[in-house]
């Protein structure tokens, strides 16, 4: 059991993903009624913490906000304090001001901070622990490819928003008999057009992990024809790429840890395939933020919720350094150090894959 504990931080870092609140509520909850401790949140990520931008959090701060998507405390996918951008002789340049960020907790009597982000905001929690700060870490991503842990919040909830448009686009499909694309987010994994293709009953999954080879998505479009179904459901990763191709870049984000945005795969197969196909009028519909957007499901609140108590428990129990992460069903931990750039991809012969082929989902391989 920790000792002496009396005030913990929260902040939120990384893109936005639904059920961010739903753990700050949770922690907030917690941490006040079971343990008594002192809360504060700073805002927009390690800016926050760089600037002592803080909110103290109460019940009543907390209260209203677990079906709400995004973050009271607002976000930061730029502010690595190892790496900031400073202006020194009117020159922009990037210097380590961690220390600044480990004066303003001292300054606050904070004894732990509890970061809730992904990969790159995990990473600086790690580099935090590191610097003898006492940190625990929440992993969030609609994506779900942080490898520690089976789950993280908001796929769910990302999930429910792209098997809703799967369904919204048969409609089209099936009057005007037309080959329809939906691309969903993920990055380099394909779990959101994964699950959201077998919940959506998509004819076609194209995942980053199984290049496909455009002729085989033809002959599938073909082959419902002659069965009768002369309409074709695909949901393709912003990750997918075709055999001996690469993926396509949407944009870069130069000031970003994590630089590259993916997006454009779904336009690219829609006019591959009109090259190929005639008979069918193809258009595509990319998802975007959409998919983070809106009420947090049901299955994320209840997850989030899991994830926020159990990082308070960890506080309880002195576990710092620690991500706290879902295995067997169960709110577990493993070290900062051992989660840190360890992506989850899916296997090809994931029972997921195989459940989807044996239903005659094609991957296009
Ligand atoms: O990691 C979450 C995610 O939504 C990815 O699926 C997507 O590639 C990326 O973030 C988009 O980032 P941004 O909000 O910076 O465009």
């Amino acid at each position: 059991m920790a000792d002496k504990i009396k005030k913990i931080a929260l902040l939120t870092g990384g893109g936005d993903c639904p059920g961010l609140n739903a753990v700050i509520r949770a922690v907030t909850r917690t941490a006040i009624l079971k343990y008594g401790y002192e809360v504060i949140g700073y805002k927009y990520g390690y800016k926050g913490l760089y600037n002592n931008d803080i909110v103290p959090l109460d019940l009543s701060s907390v209260s209203g906000i677990l079906h709400k998507g995004g973050t009271i405390l607002y976000s930061s996918n730029k502010d690595n304090l190892f790496n900031y951008q400073v202006e020194e002789n009117g020159e922009k340049v990037y210097r380590d001001v961690s220390d600044v960020g480990v004066e303003n907790l001292k300054k606050e009597n904070v004894d732990v901070l509890v970061v809730i982000g992904g990969d790159g905001t995990l990473t600086s929690a790690r580099d935090f622990a590191r610097k003898g700060v006492k940190v625990i870490a929440v992993p969030k991503t609609i994506d779900n490819d942080l490898a520690a842990t089976e789950i993280t919040f908001g796929h769910y909830s990302a999930l429910d928003v792209a098997t809703d448009a799967l369904e919204r686009l048969h409609t089209t499909a099936e009057s005007h008999h037309r080959v329809m694309i939906l691309e969903v987010m993920g990055r380099n994994a394909g779990w959101i057009a994964l699950r959201s293709g077998i919940a959506g009953s998509a004819d076609v999954i194209l995942i980053p992990e199984i290049p496909y080879d455009i002729k085989k998505i033809v002959s599938k479009i073909k082959s419902r024809g002659e069965q009768g179904r002369p309409f074709t459901i695909i949901v393709v990763a912003e990750g997918a790429k075709p055999l001996g191709g690469d993926v396509v870049v949407q944009r870069v984000v130069s000031d970003s840890p994590d630089p590259i945005r993916l997006g454009g795969i779904g336009d690219k197969l829609a006019h591959d395939l009109e090259q190929l196909i005639s008979d069918h009028e193809i258009r595509c519909t990319v998802l975007g933020h959409l998919q983070r957007g809106g009420d947090t499901s049901t299955y994320d609140r209840i997850l989030s919720t899991r994830y926020g108590v159990a990082a308070v428990e960890f506080i309880h129990e002195g576990r710092f350094g620690n991500m706290v992460c879902l295995n067997s069903n169960k709110m577990t931990f493993e070290h900062l150090e051992n989660v840190i750039g360890q992506i989850k991809t899916v296997d090809k012969g994931d029972e997921l894959v195989k459940t989807a082929r044996s239903i005659g989902t094609s991957f296009g391989d």
